[in-house]
């Protein structure tokens, strides 16, 4: 380690004697920051040039496996750790500067940003410098980090500017905080059908992350937000990203689009279900200003609006499940109210305690003095309305090409997601569309073949050569677990492309000693829903 780098936990370059920190300067005029980002296209060139190569499997390689696991969980110190003494190495000190907050000596971000410099990241509103000498710390002002995506065009390397968080700045979020891309970004990413369409809107595009997607699989993305502070940093992520083509428009949910329509419609919408009290600021990011999940029910029932027919609307979202009411008729109210085809899958259920403590959690630890009623707070704002749980999970959303909606889905199917699911939600929509255009005759008249994905267990009591238990396992789309008896699982095992529903049900019935018309009339809609469910395939 070289006395440049610092050790352990402190901060590069404070024990150069001459250098000017900010642990002293910070408050000081030598400091040059702004509010938000933004650089002219030139710099912008440069920056993206600078950034070539710095990407996450460059990270995860500089940081090894460890810190990088404890980088999820918040934790920067082994990942200080990991790049102290390796500031020389331009990538290290870009993380250390941008990923982990952390101030740099001036000379190894000029070596890390050898088009731009220093002044040029200034210029950008990107770091604040405490002086012009080469062991002078810089700060950055804002988080920029790569980001990647496989989709059906490959591989994409991004990088991606938001506020910088909690981990970088020790500090309570401010309540116009501009997103990075978090769990909740990921999980809608993954959702998102990737068809080629011609116009996508990303409404409350933030960090503009959802925006980046669109543009692999769009003609056109129109990106909203209500913050002009996030529509900034949505104009430099784009740009650093060549996305420029990107439309960004300020306003209130579906203001800004009010007479357009899209193919396709994403948003990760401010859903977080918040008490009005003076404790807590109003975070942009995530609080409508709402009662309740409000934002979440008027978005379903007013975004068919913005829909062209046969668009798609893909929806993140909470909802509160009730006393009395089951979530399944309150959120399915909502679908009959949007017009338009509906189908929810809930991921996620948290009891009101775990909620509140989550969400205090999420923006930065509040002073203890105040934990007490904040938390006290969100249970009287769930108790009002009799909340005795909140759900988390996907809307889709379709508007019917002609006549009226024939989907209307609420389940609870909770797990997290590990791989893209879009293409499996696709599916289902055309599987749905195929299943409503046939009778039970005409679906047993179908070649049906099961999907690769699924596999089949069967649980013996010991010495028994019956099964007591057959579970039919989908390795792909949303992992169902379906339970099987011994006619199903031979129905779909069976189905192989070559013989019909009809044929399979007959050759069953004859194996099981039973009437073949009542056998298939028994079978046929567990077959209805092993097609929809993406179980078993059709080849038409
Ligand atoms: C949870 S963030 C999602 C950011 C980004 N799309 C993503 O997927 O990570 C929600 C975004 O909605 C924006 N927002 C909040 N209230 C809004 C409103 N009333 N109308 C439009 N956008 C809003 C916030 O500024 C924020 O950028």
């Amino acid at each position: 380690m070289t006395h440049h780098d610092g050790g352990p936990g402190q901060l590069p370059g404070a024990s150069a004697r001459s250098a000017r920190s900010f642990s002293s300067a910070a408050a000081g005029p030598a400091l040059r920051g702004r509010d938000v980002p933004g650089a002219d296209p030139a710099d912008v060139d440069l920056l993206r040039a600078d950034l070539t190569g710095w990407t996450v499997d460059a990270v995860h390689d500089l940081l090894g496996d460890v810190a990088q696991a404890a980088l999820a969980r918040e934790q920067a110190v082994p990942a200080v750790r990991a790049l102290a003494g390796r500031l020389d190495e331009p990538l290290a000190a870009l993380t250390l500067a941008f990923v982990l907050g952390r101030p740099v000596p001036r000379a190894r971000l000029a070596a890390a940003l050898p088009r731009l410099g220093v002044a040029g990241a200034v210029r950008a509103g990107l770091v604040e410098t405490a002086g012009e000498g080469p062991q002078d710390a810089v700060r950055a002002v804002v988080d920029l980090r790569p980001y990647a995506a496989v989709d059906a065009a490959g591989t994409a390397d991004w990088w991606v500017v938001s506020d910088a968080g909690e981990l970088a700045t020790g500090r309570p979020l401010r309540p116009d905080h501009v997103l990075g891309v978090g769990g909740a970004s990921v999980t809608l990413a993954r959702c998102t059908i990737r068809t080629p369409v011609a116009r996508v809107l990303d409404l409350g595009t933030g960090c503009g992350v959802q925006a980046l997607h669109a543009g692999r699989h769009a003609r056109s993305v129109v990106a909203t937000d209500v913050s002009a502070r996030a529509l900034a940093f949505a104009r430099l992520t784009l740009a650093l990203n060549g996305a420029d083509g990107v439309v960004l428009r300020q306003g209130d949910l579906l203001d800004p689009v009010r007479g357009d329509e899209f193919d396709l419609v994403v948003s990760n919408p401010p859903f977080v279900i918040t008490p009005r009290t003076p404790f807590l600021p109003a975070y942009t990011y995530r609080d409508g200003g709402l009662a309740g999940d409000e934002v979440v029910r008027g978005l379903i029932t007013g975004v068919g609006s913005v829909l062209a027919p046969g668009g798609v609307a893909q929806l993140l979202g909470n909802w509160e499940h009730r006393a009395g009411e089951p979530f399944e008729e309150r959120v399915g109210a909502w679908l009959d109210a949007s017009g338009l085809d509906g189908w929810v899958v809930q991921r996620e259920l948290q009891d009101p305690a775990q909620y509140a403590e989550l969400w205090m959690r999420d923006g930065g630890d509040p002073a203890p003095d105040r934990r007490a009623a904040l938390y006290e707070a969100w249970l009287d704002d769930f108790a009002a309305r009799e909340v005795e749980s909140i759900g988390f999970g996907l809307v889709t959303l379709r508007r019917p090409v002609a006549g009226m909606p024939g989907l209307r889905r609420v389940e609870d199917l909770r797990g997290g997601l590990d791989e893209p699911v879009g293409e499996h939600v696709a599916a289902c929509l055309t599987a749905h569309d195929w299943l409503r255009a046939r009778t039970d005759g005409e679906l047993l008249a179908e070649r049906l073949r099961v999907a690769g994905d699924v596999t089949e267990e069967r649980y013996h009591r010991p010495g028994e050569e019956d099964p007591t238990l057959i579970l039919l396992r989908q390795g792909g789309g949303f992992g169902r677990v379906l339970r099987a008896d011994t006619a199903l699982a031979g129905f779909v095992g069976a189905c192989d492309g070559d013989l019909t529903g009809a044929q399979i049900a007959g050759a069953l019935a004859h194996l099981l000693g039973e009437p073949a018309g009542e056998l298939a009339a028994r079978l046929v809609l567990a077959v209805r829903g092993l097609v929809a469910d993406g179980l078993l395939l059709t080849y038409t």
